[in-house]
């Protein structure tokens, strides 16, 4: 396009001044397109961009060229090989309408009684008779189609997370029971390693020896790190890598990606428990609480009611509108952000776990909805999302957690599940230690 308006510059450059105002048009144009094009391939960072200053991260969509590019498209295909078409149906529609609705909190009361006694099978566009069931894929993604000239569907992903360290073969040869999942700072591999030799060890677990489990930390993309990061994956081969930079502010996309990831390379181990590096998980708790569903008979049907979730459960917290302290001011949200007084029932993002299926759901759900992912990953990924598909969230019976204060004496209580373990920068107490004890009294339960 460029060369045939150059060709054609012996007719419309008569003069100086005009052949310079039809450059700088032309450059504008050029500009304008490279702004787009950069715009569609860094979605994943998008709002954050400030945030993300000063670190440059090479997004290359292309980079295995197995790799498909529509992230919903291969979702959906891997959704399909596996569990029944009709389910799938009945939950692709339910997901449209869901989402076409908005939030629950806004919806008018009389929607929000039609909706809670909604009949899944009974949607009239997939029962229509015309449309046999081969042809329905292709309903349903013209349906997509639609929906991709409305203007917010920029938030929907285009692509999918490049992983530096993938472990693409982790899962392959063993049928695994629970994917334990840590989102952890590439610079706290002090805490890595404790975790390692205490509750992420695997060992010694009594009559809990049986559960097959898999423990991964993903990590954040941190140049100055990089090396090092390598170099404990090569000892421990336990680091996913994700192409995201450190900050705070990307930590929905960085949850996003863990769920991404075990959808990719480890989706059929039976249950997800994703938690934090700086948390003390009372492992012999949630192993208790997984092997008493191991045993329940499964298929290839893809319901609701299969795909709960599990945690500590906060119910109908109030939104934060305002802060006093430049933590709690993390948690400020506009109205803009999120309109509603109160959050849907959501579970703290110090561990919670979740079947298979559930994690199919929330991913679907997740890369196909075209509203900006809510920035608090918890209350969008346990919250939000699950709220729109009617997935219950369910707390652990009688776990409980501690946020605030020492860990100290709290394991001494067998109910106890998850700590904080305050781990500031400058600690001078070893975390090993620290987590040790714990550890050791956690351990007494078996
Ligand atoms: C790229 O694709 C090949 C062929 O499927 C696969 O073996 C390889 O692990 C992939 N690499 C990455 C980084 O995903
Ligand atoms: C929901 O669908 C089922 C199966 O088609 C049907 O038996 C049932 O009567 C329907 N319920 C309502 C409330 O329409
Ligand atoms: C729906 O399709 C089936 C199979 O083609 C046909 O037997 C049935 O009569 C159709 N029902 C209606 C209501 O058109
Ligand atoms: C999987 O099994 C094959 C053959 O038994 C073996 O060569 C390979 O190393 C195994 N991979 C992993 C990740 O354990
Ligand atoms: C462990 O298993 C043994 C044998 O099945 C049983 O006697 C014991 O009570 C179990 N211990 C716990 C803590 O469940
Ligand atoms: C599959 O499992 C679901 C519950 O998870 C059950 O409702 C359904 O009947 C099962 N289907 C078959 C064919 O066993």
């Amino acid at each position: 396009m460029e060369f045939d308006f150059v060709n054609s510059k012996s007719h419309i450059c008569l003069n100086r001044k005009r052949c310079f105002s039809i450059l700088l048009l032309v450059n504008c144009i050029l500009a304008f397109l490279y702004y787009t094009y950069v715009q569609n391939q860094s979605e994943g960072t998008k709002g954050n961009s400030n945030s993300a200053k000063g670190i440059r991260i090479n997004f290359n969509p292309d980079r295995n060229s197995t790799k498909p590019s529509k992230p919903i498209e291969y979702i959906r295909t891997i959704l399909e090989n596996e569990y029944n078409y009709d389910d799938l149906v009945k939950f692709y529609s339910l997901n449209e309408k869901e989402f076409s609705l908005g939030l629950r909190c806004t919806r008018k009361p009389k929607r929000i009684e039609t909706t809670t006694k909604v009949n899944y099978t009974g949607d009239t566009t997939i029962e229509d008779n015309s449309t046999t069931i081969s042809s329905l894929p292709i309903a349903a993604t013209s349906q997509v189609d639609s929906l991709s000239a409305l203007p917010y569907y920029r938030y929907q992903r285009r692509s999918l997370f490049t992983f530096v360290i993938d472990h693409a073969d982790a899962c392959l040869n063993d049928s695994i029971d629970l994917l334990i999942l840590i989102i952890s700072k590439s610079d706290n591999y002090k805490t890595r390693d404790a975790i390692r030799r205490t509750w992420g060890s695997g060992e010694n677990l009594g009559n809990y020896s049986s559960i097959r489990m898999k423990l991964f930390f993903l990590t954040d993309f941190d140049e100055k790190l990089s090396t090092n990061i390598r170099l404990e994956d090569n000892l421990f081969h336990d680091i996913i890598q994700v192409e995201l930079p450190p900050q705070y502010t990307l930590v929905t996309y960085r949850v996003l990606s863990l769920f991404e990831w075990s959808f990719r390379f480890c989706r059929r181990a039976k249950f997800l428990f994703k938690t934090d590096d700086d948390i003390f998980i009372n492992l012999i708790l949630l192993l208790k609480f997984i092997s008493s569903r191991l045993d329940k008979p499964t298929n290839n049907s893809f319901l609701i009611p299969d795909m709960t979730m599990y945690g500590y459960k906060h119910y109908r917290p109030g939104v934060f509108r305002q802060a006093n302290d430049p933590v709690g001011a993390r948690y400020v949200i506009t109205l803009d952000e999120f309109p509603c007084s109160h959050y849907p029932d959501f579970l703290s993002g110090f561990g919670y776990v979740m079947p298979k299926k559930g994690r199919d759901a929330i991913i679907y759900a997740a890369y196909r909805n075209t509203d900006k992912p809510f920035r608090i990953s918890d209350v969008y990924l346990t919250g939000i999302l699950p709220d729109y598909l009617s997935i219950e969230r369910q707390p652990l019976p009688n776990y409980n957690i501690r946020y605030q204060g020492s860990c100290e004496n709290f394991f001494e209580n067998p109910t106890s599940f998850a700590c904080a373990v305050g781990l500031h920068h400058g600690d001078s107490t070893d975390v090993f230690d620290k987590f040790n004890r714990y550890w050791q009294y956690v351990k007494k339960s078996l």
